[in-house]
């Protein structure tokens, strides 16, 4: 259970606090930021003006003020009713300043508030005293406990809708308290409230003398949140190397943890080579810098250094892996689908990553852990994730900046998660790759042609298979050394135990490329048949190997002729309802745009086109 929260003495001034206000839609967010800003006197008179020009305007409090539009900046939340981005105030009272991120309520805009939330101090988690903690309280309770921040004020607005009722609120802070117990605060506030008439906002209310706690403003002004970046071990993750001229080498970036001093042992990751501090480079010309500050340091030896790497003590090093288990917030409409490749953003680095085995989904409700095959949007769970190569990180537990990470959508460029590491996989720097004696050139070196995996892919019924077989008989008896892989046949084995959510396919897609890899290494001409709908993991798979070792081969047949042949009767049962996400019937089918062959199969035979896909062999001399 949290304690009461530190607070600082009168006499010392306290830095500036970092805060997010959250909450459901409708709880009073803006009006509380809005209301706090009047009663601070930090609204221009103009503003104010325009602000009660716009309240007659808009309307939603009858005559009064209505605080809120002062914040909702942007035009299409004014006209909605609904804040939908991330806007930064900043504000001072003669005590303190302050940087609140007014983050929104939406369902559908917790990104936002994941965004907000990365570098906050403290929440200001604001809840209707009518209708109490709601799912999307706990659910943002749940991000900002998993994202650091470590107090929350309890803010139990409209308390004069429920006639300052001392039980209402009583009965408000229990449930929370009893629910937040695990989310690791350390201290959780509760202050009844009324954003919009100012109750227990600048000034304690007269309206409820049954409440001994301080008001808002006083306890922002006065909580005590100790940065201790500077205190943790050196981190600077390398954002650019500037090299004017061949005799300057500096490396720049903002110093995560720590302090840095001319002289100072430092190891680079994750090569792990060893240096020391020649220079520490700041605007203001100090020989030394901590945490928070943007730097340039120069090295007593040459080091190949490049954006991404990671400067660090050596007495305390990061983990350097390319394996993890993390948490995730998944942020897009578009379900997390494990063995997909995103795009990871972390540390300055940008690397494909796949959600190898999802562990758990947290439910909001009950924090349970449960079993899971996606998440969706707003959900939060717990994976393991592969990257690309190794990287320097730390747990967010230990660092929130370099354990901190987003996964972005490869083709829409969404953000799709915010991610915090929980720690490197052991087995990540357990498991070496064994070098052949005999590779893939020396194997491939006895076949009469070279190694390629031929992509069928295209809906249910359009002839993939058909022309697979054709054109592995053509190869037969050229004499190359092929092998088919068939959605069909492989489903019977290796993937028995994969359906055909999106989930599965892309899976089953995953399994089968590094299959069809493994075959190429020992030097066969692999024919792969699969519906493979998605362009994401035709991609991956075309990636897996060298370049022009893959042909995607686009089996065109248009939906209505498939429909029409339907050869295993399958779209008649699909189209009855009976089988659900069925290509082209309840799952979509993505074409491919560039493929090497596109055969369209209402304009050729079979035999015709599988001779044109071994003229295309031939002119590209795989064969
Ligand atoms: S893929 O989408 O994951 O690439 P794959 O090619 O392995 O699919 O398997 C497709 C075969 O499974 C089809 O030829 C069809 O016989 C069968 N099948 C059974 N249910 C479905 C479904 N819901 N959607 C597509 N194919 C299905």
């Amino acid at each position: 259970m949290a304690s009461a929260a530190p607070l600082t003495t009168d006499i010392e001034t306290p830095p500036a606090l970092r805060f997010i206000t959250c909450g459901s839609v409708d709880d009073g967010k803006s009006t509380l930021i809005g209301r706090l800003l009047y009663e601070q006197q930090l609204i221009f008179d103009d503003q104010l003006s325009a602000l009660e020009f716009d309240s007659r305007k808009h309307g939603t409090v009858g005559d009064e003020v209505d605080f809120a539009l002062l914040l909702d900046g942007l035009e299409a939340e004014r006209e909605q009713g609904i804040t939908i981005d991330v806007a930064y105030r900043y504000f001072a009272t003669p005590r303190r300043s302050f940087v609140v991120a007014d983050t929104p309520g939406h369902e559908q805009y917790t990104r936002n508030m994941a965004t907000g939330a990365s570098n906050a101090d403290l929440a200001v988690l604001l809840v209707d005293a009518r209708k109490g903690v709601l799912p999307q309280t706990r659910r943002h309770a749940v991000i900002a406990g998993m994202l650091g921040i470590r107090h929350v004020v309890l803010a139990v607005n409209k308390i004069d809708l429920v006639d300052f009722d001392r039980a209402v609120f009583d009965q408000i802070v229990d449930a929370f308290n009893e629910f937040a117990a695990t989310l690791g605060f350390r201290s959780i506030t509760a202050i009844p409230l009324s954003a919009r008439l100012g109750d227990n906002v600048s000034e304690k209310s007269a309206r409820t003398p049954w409440f001994t706690g301080p008001s808002l403003v006083d306890f922002l002004e006065r909580i005590d949140v100790d940065d201790d970046r500077a205190g943790k071990p050196f981190r600077m993750p390398v954002q650019w190397v500037n090299r004017p001229d061949q005799g300057f080498r500096g490396f720049c970036g903002t110093i995560a943890s720590g302090t840095v001093t001319c002289g100072d042992e430092i190891v680079v990751l994750p090569s792990g080579r060893a240096t020391t501090v020649r220079q520490v480079l700041t605007p203001g010309a100090d020989d030394a810098a901590q945490a928070g500050d943007s730097v340039t340091l120069t090295l007593a030896d040459e080091i190949d250094i490049a954006r991404g790497d990671m400067l660090a003590t050596p007495q305390a090093r990061p983990q350097v892996a390319d394996q993890f288990a993390a948490h995730i917030v998944w942020m897009s409409p578009e379900a997390l689908l494990p063995g997909r490749s995103y795009l990871m953003k972390i540390n300055h680095n940008a690397m494909l990553a796949t959600v190898t085995e999802l562990k758990h989904r947290i439910d909001i409700h009950s924090l349970a852990k449960l079993a899971a095959k996606t998440l969706t949007l707003n959900e939060v769970g717990v994976c393991n994730l592969s990257v690309a190569r190794p990287i320097a990180v730390d747990s967010y537990a230990d660092n929130r900046d370099t354990g901190a990470f987003i996964l972005i959508d490869r083709y829409t460029n969404e953000t799709v998660a915010a991610g915090m590491i929980d720690f490197a996989l052991r087995r990540a720097t357990n498991i070496h790759r064994h070098h052949y004696t005999v590779s893939k050139p020396v194997r491939t070196a006895l076949m009469e042609h070279r190694p390629a995996v031929l992509w069928f892919t295209g809906l249910p019924g359009s002839g993939k298979s058909t022309i697979a077989n054709l054109v592995e008989s053509g190869l037969h008896a050229r004499g190359a050394h092929t092998m088919l892989l068939d959605g069909d046949n492989v489903r019977h084995g290796l993937n028995k135990d994969l359906g055909f959510t999106e989930a599965d396919r892309v899976e089953n897609i995953r399994r089968v490329a590094e299959v069809a890899k493994l075959m190429t290494e020992a030097g066969l001409i692999v024919l792969c048949s699969f519906i493979s709908p998605f362009a994401a993991e035709r991609r991956l798979a075309r990636e897996m190997l060298p370049e022009g070792e893959f042909i995607e081969i686009f089996v065109d047949t248009p939906l209505e002729e498939c429909i029409a042949r339907d050869p295993k009767g399958l779209y008649r049962r699909a189209l009855a309802g009976e089988i659900k996400n069925f290509t082209g019937v309840g799952q979509p089918y993505e074409p491919p745009l560039r493929p090497e062959l596109h055969l369209r199969t209402r304009e050729r035979d079979a035999a015709h086109l599988a001779q044109d896909v071994i003229d295309e062999l031939i002119r590209l001399k795989v064969l």
